[in-house]
């Protein structure tokens, strides 16, 4: 139980790797609420963790002001309280930059980007009032190389590190944390539509399983064993940091 009376919010927590964070910090002791804009994986999820531990589900879509103020409070009243952030909902869009429209531009910034800016915005404020908070930030391989055809995506992702280093400059003297997860090519629902609607789609995973030097994908549950470090008091060390989980496909 290494997360034993922990309260968390884990946003995207409906499908992929939000999901399995969600379940793993639930099977570690933590309280858990769950947010995503599709109510129907939302409560699969609690479903799940009520299994485990205690939790709510809350419809909100990141990147709008008023869904990320109400997640926050929402966490405030259910849980009596919020010891850790998990800013996981992200879309993608693949396309060059002179490819990609404005309208795509502004869809993936605004979610993958903004979204994890307003989670922090609403969040911090109650982490000051306790005097601790930890924020754990889901950024992407994309947020620290060049990755073909992901202009926005790279871009948000690069935009999400860096936010996260300056939550560390400046509130680590305040007792809050931040960490990003950097994962490489993970097996999530995601992956699973971008192969359902591709028409060579055992060589297109081929390709995506040798973009590892594992020669696999990372699986949801393996990210989420991060994320259950990074939210453990076992993590007290570390603030700032960009984890790289990719199954060595930075490495080379
Ligand atoms: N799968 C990968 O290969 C991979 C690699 C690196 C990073 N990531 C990152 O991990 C995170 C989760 O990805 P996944 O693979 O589990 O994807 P997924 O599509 O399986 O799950 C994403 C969840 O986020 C929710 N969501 C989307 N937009 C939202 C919004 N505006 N507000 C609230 N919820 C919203 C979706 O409904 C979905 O439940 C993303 O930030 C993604 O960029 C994924």
């Amino acid at each position: 139980m290494r997360l034993a009376g922990k309260r968390a919010l884990v946003t995207g927590a409906g499908s992929g790797i939000g999901r399995a964070i969600a379940v793993a910090f639930a099977a570690e002791g933590a309280r858990v609420g769950i947010v995503d804009v599709d109510p129907a994986g939302g409560e699969e999820t609690l479903a799940e963790v009520r299994r485990l531990s205690g939790g709510f589900f809350f419809a909100a879509d990141v990147s709008k002001a008023a869904d990320a103020e109400a997640m926050v409070a929402a966490a405030v009243r259910e849980l009596g309280g919020l010891d850790v952030l998990v800013n996981n909902a992200g879309v993608g869009v693949a396309a060059t930059l002179h490819e990609t429209s404005l309208e795509d531009w502004q869809r993936v910034i605004d979610i993958d980007l903004t979204g994890v800016f307003l989670g922090c915005k609403y969040a911090i404020p109650v982490f000051l009032n306790q005097g601790h908070g930890n924020i754990i930030n889901i950024a992407s391989v994309a947020g620290l190389v060049g990755v073909a055809n992901r202009a926005a995506y790279n871009a948000a992702k690069a935009g999400v590190v860096g936010l996260t280093k300056s939550i560390a400059a400046d509130y680590s003297a305040r007792g809050i944390r931040a960490n990003a997860i950097c994962p490489g090519t993970v097996d999530s629902p995601w992956i699973q539509k971008i192969l359902a609607s591709d028409p060579d789609a055992a060589a297109t995973r081929r390709k995506m399983e040798q973009r590892q030097l594992l020669g696999r994908m990372g699986r949801p549950e393996e990210i989420a064993r991060l994320a259950v470090y990074l939210a453990s008091d076992e993590s007290e060390f570390m603030t700032g940091s960009a984890v790289v989980i990719d199954g060595g496909m930075t490495a080379v």
